[in-house]
Parts: structure tokens; C-alpha cells; sequence
């Protein structure tokens, strides 16, 4: 399976960012753990702080020209985007049925108001949020068991 995980905005700081909150590994060395452990598989990540990155990646993973920019399903953490960006959730039903999981690595239902909100999980596949890092690889298992 070809599994795109896709990280919106500050996502890049993994590692440096409210370590209490988001941990303290880089996600390039969590990422060369997950290429480790599913060998059988091809994953790819990108990372953009942009609204509009996140759409491109999105669009690209379902209808691009360039094989490897194409993928069988998608992991998206979209950061704050998550809360308030109708403009991905409608990039995640354009390239349907394409599978989109969404993550996050908090619980964000135990931190403030605003975060419990997600604009995008309806239409998402589902959703899997507050194990860490761990997340990330529940939802390939997820995928994996729903091929
Ligand atoms: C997050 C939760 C969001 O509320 C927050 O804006 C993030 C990270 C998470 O992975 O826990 O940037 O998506």
C-alpha cells in the first residue's frame, strides 16, 4: 500500500514544540522507524505550514501525473487547521474515496474548547487522536485492516 502522511503547520517543530505536549522526538526519526517497520509498504511525508500546501499534497495524492506523488490512502494531521479550515475539508471529500485518516498526536478533547472541533473529520474515514507519535502508526494499522 502507498501511504501518504501529511503534517500541517508547526508540525515541523516536533521535537522542539511544547515538548510536554507533543514529546521530544523529531518526526524524521519517528518516520524512519514507521519506513523500518513496514517495509512492505511505501510511505511518504509531507509537511507544509500552508492551507494551501496541505490541499496540493491532497489533490496530488489522488489525481497527480507523477506516480509518486499518488497514494492509496492518506494520514493527515492538520494541525489548527483541523478546527477551522473548510477549505481542506473540502480538498479530503474532492479526492474521495480516496481513505483519509485524521490524527492527532494530543487528546485534543482534553485540552481547550476550540480544539474539540474538527471541521475536517466528517469527512474523514476516522479519526485517531492523543497516543503520541503512536498515533500515526494506529492509523496504518487501521488502513491496513480496512484494505
Ligand atoms: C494537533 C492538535 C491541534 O489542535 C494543534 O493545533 C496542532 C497539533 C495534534 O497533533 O495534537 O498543531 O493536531
Amino acid at each position: 500500500m502507498k501511504i501518504l502522511i501529511v503534517n500541517g503547520p508547526n508540525l515541523n517543530l516536533l521535537g522542539k514544540r511544547e515538548p510536554h505536549i507533543y514529546g521530544s522526538r523529531t518526526f524524521q526519526s519517528y518516520f524512519d522507524e514507521l519506513q523500518a517497520k513496514y517495509t512492505g509498504h511505501t510511505l511518504r511525508h509531507v509537511q507544509s505550514n500552508c492551507e494551501g500546501g496541505i490541499i496540493d499534497a491532497l489533490h496530488e495524492a489522488a489525481y497527480g501525473s507523477a506516480d509518486e506523488c499518488r497514494a492509496d490512502a492518506v494520514i493527515l494531521n492538520a494541525g489548527a487547521y483541523t478546527h477551522y479550515s473548510v477549505a481542506i475539508a473540502d480538498a479530503i471529500a474532492a479526492i474521495a474515496p480516496l481513505p483519509v485518516i485524521e490524527v492527532h498526536i494530543s487528546n485534543v478533547h482534553a485540552r481547550e474548547e476550540f480544539r474539540r472541533h474538527s471541521v475536517t473529520a466528517p469527512v474523514c474515514l476516522g479519526t485517531i487522536a492523543g497516543f503520541g507519535l503512536d498515533s500515526y502508526r494506529l492509523a496504518i494499522e487501521a488502513l491496513l485492516d480496512n484494505q
